[in-house]
């Protein structure tokens, strides 16, 4: 019976550790609890704010909040206590802070989240005047309200031409995006909507606009490019004339953001000092979110990625923070083992593919990777459960979960 108590002490251990070696180095993941999208992406006074949507009572979807972490360089992350709590509204119905984006103004940083009610969603604002250590939720809320179960997930942005702030906001299951105005953030004026072009096979959450390389660029979260129960992004180039976006050519579309399975809800950061336009997304994927095997955290982001536009009007990612990756340069078929992932290049198809061996969620991606000079280069980062493949200077990007013991 002893020996059996300390097998079975010795096994559980080592279970701990395995899932313990799965926690990522260099990929914000919060110290506990469930995570999903990341929110509220905005730098103010030396800080990076990455706040996130969380459920601070356990491991699963539920009580949605927004969690907080600072950093000063994108790379090292300080975790600091629950930003934004799920309440009960004067009317008794608790509300859940879905995700939603956060502006400077004046020396305040507002919050503008979706306020989600079982029947009802609409958007409401929170301010901090302590640099976002706390947050009040304004007493008038909800500031925009049209009526719908589903509308949600502001991205709110300041349009210096006409001195206005400018929300994006999708409407999921007609696959569009309105776009409103206001002048104080509490009142707001419908201007356009956006939508029902590129790939509409699910519904779309977590829109993004944003100036890019002198046109405009519209991010949507919405299905994957191999279709199935997957989710993905996509992306729309355009320009916005302070009322509408507009594309030039819709027979461009759907353009997906990431050939991984594990890129989602990604959105960009307001008031970057260098002017540099950088995403954030959530390395997961609601197909198996619920079901990852790490503990006691689930869920986590991607690296920050700086965006630009080629002469081709693509989209462009790359790391927007220096660290150390596996550099590898194919030229003919071939490929390399990365932490129990294939990871090479198919010279037929013109693909790089990815194979993650996870017998739980086992899948093959495939990027398209053009030869540059004869040779396709990949840049690898690997961090233990996470590994992110930008292909020929972000021209594609791969990113995955692995469990190698699952
Ligand atoms: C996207 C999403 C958002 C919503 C949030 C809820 O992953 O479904 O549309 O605001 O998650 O947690």
């Amino acid at each position: 019976m002893r020996y059996l108590v300390i097998i079975l002490v010795l096994f559980s251990c080592t279970a701990k550790n395995e899932k313990a070696d799965y926690r990522p180095k260099f990929h914000f993941t919060p110290q506990k609890n469930w995570t999903n999208d990341p929110n509220g992406l905005v730098y103010y006074d030396g800080e990076y704010h990455l706040f996130f949507q969380y459920n601070p009572y356990g491991d699963k979807w539920g009580h949605m909040s927004w969690g907080h972490a600072v950093s000063k360089d994108l790379l090292h992350w300080e975790e600091l206590p629950v930003a934004i709590e799920e309440y009960v509204d004067s009317e008794g119905d608790s509300v859940m802070i879905f995700s939603g984006s956060a502006v400077v103004s004046g020396d305040s940083i507002v919050a503008i989240f979706t306020s989600h009610k079982s029947t009802k969603q609409s958007q409401s604002i929170a301010v901090s005047h302590d640099k976002a250590r706390t947050f009040k939720v304004y007493k008038g809320n909800p500031v925009l309200d049209i009526g719908r179960k589903d509308f949600r997930d502001p991205k709110v942005f300041w349009y210096e031409p006409q001195k206005k702030w400018v929300m994006a906001a999708v409407v999921p299951d007609q696959h569009k995006v309105n776009l409103y105005e206001s002048k104080d953030l509490k009142s707001w004026n419908f201007m356009s909507d956006f939508g029902k072009v590129g790939d509409t096979t699910k519904i779309w959450e977590c829109p993004d606009l944003f100036p890019l390389s002198n046109k405009w660029v519209l991010l949507i979260s919405a299905s994957h490019p191999q279709g199935g129960p997957f989710v993905g992004m996509q992306y729309f180039v355009g320009d916005f004339d302070g009322t509408k976006f507009s594309v030039d050519d819709s027979s461009r579309y759907p353009l997906y953001v990431d050939y991984g399975k594990d890129f989602y809800a990604g959105i960009t950061y307001n008031n970057e000092p260098g002017g540099r336009r950088i995403m954030i997304g959530w390395a997961n994927n609601w197909a198996y979110a619920g079901s990852v095997p790490t503990s006691p955290w689930r869920g986590g982001m991607s690296l920050p990625r700086e965006l630009s536009l080629d002469s081709d009007l693509k989209l462009k990612q790359v790391p927007a923070v220096e660290i150390e990756s596996k550099k590898v340069v194919f030229d003919k078929t071939d490929s390399i083992e990365v932490s129990g992932t294939w990871i090479g290049y198919n010279a037929i198809t013109k693909n790089v593919f990815l194979n993650r061996m996870n017998k739980m969620f086992p899948s093959i991606e495939k990027a398209p990777a053009r030869l540059i000079d004869g040779k396709v280069k990949l840049e690898i980062f690997e961090d233990h459960s996470i590994i992110e493949v930008f292909i020929n200077d972000g021209e594609a990007v791969i990113s995955d979960q692995v469990f190698p013991k699952y």
